[in-house]
């Protein structure tokens, strides 16, 4: 064990102290690399350290580098260390947290984490949650809850409303949970791609004209596409009024609301009847780290809980949960104590720090690239996420060729996507290790890559 730990650790050290001079990305053709990774199961074992050599010199270098510095692209992940030695520690040790009985104190490790971002949000007593391995994991969990809350078993009436920009996950958990596309009504957005009130009223209004039974709001808290807020108190009086569950996407954004500037641009956050977290993104923890969290927790137990002979006495006192009564799964990893090591290593105001320090960033970013002439700042950033392309004739064309561009040089990653019917650049600060100057160099490529398109007419 202890050789096997050795040389990991050499592995890991070397390869994370190099992340900020490895590529943003890769070159090598990914279906050739692919296949010379087939193999069949063998009947032979092989030693460890050329199993080592084969994931960190022949796999890792031909991925995009999400855990380094100059990764802005869709929603940055990351990586925080101490969650990796907290997963070593929980599938080493490998207790069981699906029921609480099979060990107490850790499932209480991992509801204090549930509890620390229950009041990041604005929850108070009787809120509660789950970890999922996801957004759309949280997203799927949020729509049973609402469904088993608000419909009921016959729900084939139901409708439910999110906004022409909310992540792609809700509408297939949609259909996950038993809907059809066709009960998803995908409400327009205005100039600042926030879901239109006056359409959703009207929307709703008709819905329940025609017999069919309105029973939740999806808004977003950063969209994916833009990191749009909608207006989430304008959604909660709706909600309120019309009866219906408010939840509330926070995959992208929601961990903001640690900032003071997060929190005010969430405004009506805490009056959500869910509310989809993404440790993994906005806690800059590793993939596989997500948040549904409830403001009743009776909502989780009564869409989930179930009952079979084999099985122990499940807890009645909401201070004692047993994880399965509340999500969909039974066995599973510990994902508590990767959350819970980092937070208790840094303290929260660590977190705090860093997230601020990307809406400086994406800010900062901004008010470069709006002092290119050639270039169009097509949306703010509302947190740390923002959007540009060039101007003029064929600029979907050229900005398209300027993404490529960008890209190629190795130095950061972006990516892009449609606003408004037009093509954009998207810059997505969100990782732990992006710093100023890595956002330095961001925007010298920009400046670079430009004039290189621009020559090429
Ligand atoms: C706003 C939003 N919601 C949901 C998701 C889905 O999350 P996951 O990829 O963790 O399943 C994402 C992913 O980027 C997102 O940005």
């Amino acid at each position: 064990m202890r050789a096997m730990l050795d040389q990991v650790a050499n592995r890991i050290v070397e390869h994370i102290t190099s992340l900020g001079d490895q590529p943003a990305s890769y070159e090598s053709d990914g279906r050739v690399v692919a296949q010379s990774f087939s193999e069949t199961a063998p009947s032979e074992g092989t030693d460890f350290s050329s199993l080592l050599d084969r994931i960190f010199d022949d796999a890792v270098p031909h991925s995009f580098n999400t855990a380094g510095p100059g990764y802005l692209a869709y929603i940055p992940g990351g990586g925080v260390f101490p969650s990796a030695v907290a997963d070593l520690i929980a599938n080493a040790i490998n207790r069981y947290v699906g029921v609480w009985v099979a060990a107490p104190a850790l499932v209480q490790l991992e509801l204090n984490v549930i509890r620390w971002f229950c009041e990041i949000v604005g929850y108070g007593a009787g809120s509660g949650g789950v970890l999922t391995s996801g957004g759309s994991l949280s997203n799927l969990t949020a729509i049973v809850a609402a469904r088993r809350e608000r419909l009921g078993d016959d729900f084939g009436s139901g409708v439910m409303y999110t906004s022409d920009q909310t992540h792609h996950s809700v509408r297939k958990s949609a259909v996950l949970a038993g809907f059809t596309e066709s009960a998803v009504r995908q409400i327009e957005t205005n100039e600042h791609q926030e879901i239109r009130l006056d359409h959703l009223g009207a929307a709703i209004a008709e819905d329940h004209a025609a017999g069919r039974r309105p029973f939740l709001i999806v808004g977003s808290a950063g969209t994916t596409n833009t990191g749009a807020v909608d207006d989430l108190t304008a959604l909660a009086d709706l909600a309120e009024r019309e009866r219906l569950w408010l939840h509330v996407d926070g995959a992208y954004g929601g961990f903001f609301a640690l900032t003071q500037r997060g929190s005010a641009a969430m405004a009506g956050l805490e009056r959500a009847d869910s509310i989809t977290l993404d440790p993994h993104k906005g806690l800059f923890l590793p993939y596989g780290t997500g948040a549904l969290l409830v403001r009743d927790e009776g909502s989780l137990r009564r869409a989930h809980a179930t009952f079979a002979d084999y099985m122990p006495t499940m807890q009645h006192d909401l201070d004692f949960v047993d994880f399965c009564d509340i999500s969909a799964e039974l066995s599973r990893d510990f994902r508590g104590l990767r959350i819970w090591l980092p937070v208790k290593l840094f303290g929260l105001d660590a977190f705090r720090e860093a997230l601020d320090e990307k809406l400086d960033l994406a800010r900062w970013a901004t008010d470069q690239i709006r002092e290119i002439p050639e270039l169009e700042i097509v949306t703010e950033p509302r947190l740390s996420l923002l959007s540009f392309r060039v101007r003029g004739d064929h600029e979907d064309e050229a900005t398209r060729a300027l993404l490529h561009a960008i890209n190629a040089r190795q130095n950061v990653y972006l990516t892009g996507t449609m606003v408004d019917g037009r093509f954009v650049v998207r810059i997505c600060v969100l990782s732990f290790r992006t710093h100023m100057d890595r956002m330095e160099m961001c925007v010298q490529d920009i400046r670079a890559a430009l004039a290189e398109v621009l020559a090429r007419g």
